[in-house]
């Protein structure tokens, strides 16, 4: 490896070709589906750029710096074009996408009103929904089922029919955040969790529902969420049998994404955080679903984990040890998706003197959600095309776009951003046989 260059993976099969027409299956049309819905067309009709989406618009390194060949991720790689995408997905409103992204008041009308004839074909299939998973709505919408089992194989006819019209299917939530659930013995087998569809075990929320689905048609699940969904042995085992690929949760957009881009400088200067104060305001729907305390449980968890895990304070007991650590988010109507997130660091640097940085991001939730949304569905399909991926259950490398990574039993996860983004190239390398790349670069001085 003197070359700075890693192992090439010389036998490694590449991925199939990406070849007609991918089915993207989206569970909640709200703010951020429609916009990501939305947004794709715009783009597909040169209106807009696909700014944001590493699939679309980032470039990879290949060989050695001098060697000047970094093509486009899209032309490396064989992804699904963007043309060949057809959405379609369930929602607990009647509404259609072109309603709902006006209802969201993410986009301006005026783009909204050129994309209106499309966005109105889109209309949600009626979703599985219990009000004792999202306290805060009302879902008028919904399938009725004799049991979870029913309910389940209702989404599991949902997909075999849409899949008929496509050649290849992805699923992703971008429905609400549920209460907050921990695994129980419900989940710690695929035998296990279809009794408890059987039995309507409690401890099955409606997204498991749907990711089971998902997962049983071989279709790859993406969750945009904090909940626990395919984060159990019984989604992970169903997922690998079906070779059908799955990732972490909770889309890493505005707060959590600062905080993995901050914390790892802080940790490679070694400065010693004493407190983290995050709180948000934010007034669209996802603000009210997380006004209530149990749905609010669940992302907080979330949104706290990444800094543990960064700063390693078992390793560094002088500098981590005692951080004070809180996140709130307070719902707050007149900014609607414009969410402001305030960060308050406290940092201590040489002999332990004392100083402070303060960040406030004025963000678009959704602008930033959106191309996270795409790009996770295009690499969950590109992971199921890729054999030496295809069954391996939990994509690690995908690491990048989710507040809460998914890894294996007794693995710890990587949060630091720059650590997740060299993870999904490497990745992209090692499945298309290109070296590695470990940045050594002493070859460059022989
Ligand atoms: N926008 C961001 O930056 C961001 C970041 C991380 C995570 N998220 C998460 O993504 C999810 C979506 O966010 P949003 O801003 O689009 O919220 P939203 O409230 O606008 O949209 C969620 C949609 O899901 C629907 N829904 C709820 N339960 C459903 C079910 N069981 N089946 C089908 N549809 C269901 C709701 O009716 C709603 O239309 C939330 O869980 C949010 O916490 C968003």
């Amino acid at each position: 490896m003197k070359n700075g260059l890693g192992n090439k993976s010389d036998n490694v099969a590449k991925p199939e070709s990406a070849k007609g027409r991918l089915g993207v299956m989206v569970v909640g049309l709200g703010a951020v589906a429609t916009t990501m819905i939305a947004g794709v067309e715009a783009v597909r009709r040169g209106l807009a750029k696909p700014i944001g989406s590493l699939t679309q618009m980032g470039t990879i390194r290949l060989g050695k710096r001098t060697d000047n060949k970094s093509p486009l991720v899209k032309d490396f790689v064989p992804l699904a074009n963007l043309n060949d995408i057809v959405f379609t997905g369930w929602d607990i409103f009647e509404d259609n996408v072109y309603e709902s992204a006006a209802h969201a008041k993410v986009l301006d009308k005026e783009t909204l009103d050129q994309l209106r004839p499309y966005l109105e074909t889109i209309k949600p299939l009626p979703a599985v929904f219990d009000q004792y998973y999202v306290k805060r709505l009302h879902g008028t919408h919904v399938k009725k089922g004799k049991n979870k089992k029913d309910l389940a194989d209702q989404v599991r006819a949902d997909i075999q029919a849409f899949r008929k019209t496509v050649d290849r299917v992805v699923m992703i939530w971008c429905g609400s955040t549920e209460i907050f659930l921990e695994p129980t013995t419900v989940h710690a087998s695929i035998a296990a969790f279809e009794k408890g569809l059987e039995s309507n075990d409690p401890g099955i929320a409606p997204s498991q529902i749907y990711a089971y689905a998902a997962l049983s048609e071989g279709v790859p699940f993406a969750n945009g969420a904090p909940n626990l969904t395919v984060d159990v042995p019984a989604m992970i085992e169903l997922s690998k049998k079906n070779g059908a690929p799955i990732c972490g949760k909770d889309f890493k957009t505005g707060q959590t994404f600062m905080k993995t881009v901050l914390a790892p400088a802080f940790k490679a200067r070694l400065l010693g955080v004493s407190g983290w104060y995050s709180t948000n305001i934010l007034g669209n729907r996802d603000g009210e679903v997380l006004d209530d305390p149990e749905s609010f449980k669940t992302k907080e968890e979330s949104k706290l984990g990444s800094l543990e895990y960064i700063f390693q304070p078992e390793l560094y007991p002088d500098l981590y040890k005692d951080i004070f650590h809180k996140v709130r988010i307070n719902y707050y109507p007149p900014r609607g998706d414009n969410k402001e997130g305030w960060d308050n660091i406290d940092i201590f640097g040489w002999l332990g003197y004392p100083m402070q940085i303060k960040v406030d991001f004025l963000c678009r939730d959704s602008i930033l959600a959106a191309p996270i949304a795409l790009d996770l569905v295009l690499f969950l399909d590109l992971a199921q095309r890729t054999a030496s991926l295809k069954n391996i259950g939990i994509q690690e490398w995908l690491s990048f776009y989710l507040k809460s990574p998914q890894t294996r039993e007794g693995l710890y996860p990587e949060h630091d951003l720059f650590i997740q983004s060299m993870k999904l190239k490497n990745t992209l390398r090692h499945i298309m046989g290109a070296d590695l790349i470990t940045h050594l670069g002493l070859e460059y001085y022989d």
